[in-house]
């Protein structure tokens, strides 16, 4: 199937990225020679994906619950990042994408902090597609952030509880301003949301793929957007 069948190009599109892992333990690598083959694969499918027109495509790099993991992975896990954003990122502001990041930004060491701010910074008049990276990211404890930042505003009544709204909740998220994704693709056979977006998720077509994620081409990508230009969507309303 080539990209020249596309006729629905979904604006948003999420990712869950998996299996990193069990790519590496295949092929006898560390697990860090997974993520370092993920990131290339990252690479391909954000420039294809900028090229056949998506607007906004959200990345899971790292959950709330990876800084569980062996100390030695997240440290190999937070050098690829630091990597990316460093090198990655310049080639992409060349090619006018515009740097978003979502999640608990103050779990993160100072240096990625600071070129995540340099990197937003320098891309945010980029008019292409926005890369929003999901880092140190939970859907849970977003949830509870938005709600926190609304208690206090009632707290202080500057907003009446009659007045919290869909579009006030939104307005609270990390992803405020985004809409919400049109599909979401999670590689590796799994077929779970794992703490990704649970909001803005409601009415998101689910595309699941069998291989993991270092094996995912640009042309898996194209079959994934035929899958979801066959689907119907009626959000909730009747056929
Ligand atoms: C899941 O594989 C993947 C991750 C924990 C992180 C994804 C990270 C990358 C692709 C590299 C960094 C990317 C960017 C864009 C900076 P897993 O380790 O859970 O695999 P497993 O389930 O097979 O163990």
């Amino acid at each position: 199937m080539t990209k020249k069948t596309i006729s629905k190009v979904p604006d948003h599109v999420a990712v869950i990225m998996d299996g990193n892992g069990r790519w590496a333990r295949q092929q006898s690598l560390s697990r860090l020679e997974g993520h370092k083959k993920g990131i290339e694969v990252a690479r391909d499918i954000v420039k294809a994906a900028a090229k056949i027109g998506v607007s906004y495509l959200t990345l899971y790099a790292f959950s709330s619950e990876n800084w569980r993991r062996d100390q030695q992975e997240v440290s190999g896990l937070m050098a690829l990042l630091k990597y990316y954003l460093e090198h990655e990122m310049q080639d992409l502001h060349k090619e006018n994408v515009r740097l978003r990041v979502i999640g608990e930004r103050e779990l993160l060491p100072t240096l990625i902090l600071t070129l995540i701010e340099e990197m937003e910074e320098l891309t945010k008049s980029n008019k292409g597609m926005t890369l929003q990276m999901a880092i140190s990211y939970g859907s849970r404890s977003e949830l509870i952030h938005a709600t926190k930042a609304i208690a206090e505003k009632v707290r202080d009544h500057r907003l009446n509880p009659e007045d919290i709204t869909e579009e006030v909740f939104e307005k609270h998220l990390y992803t405020s301003g985004i809409p919400d994704p049109d599909l979401l693709i999670r590689t590796s056979g799994e077929q779970r949301i794992s703490n990704y977006l649970l909001w803005q998720l409601a009415y998101t077509e689910l595309v699941f793929i069998e291989k993991f994620w270092p094996d995912f081409t640009s042309e898996d990508l194209m079959d994934a957007f035929l899958v979801y230009q066959n689907r119907e969507r009626r959000f909730g309303t009747a056929a």
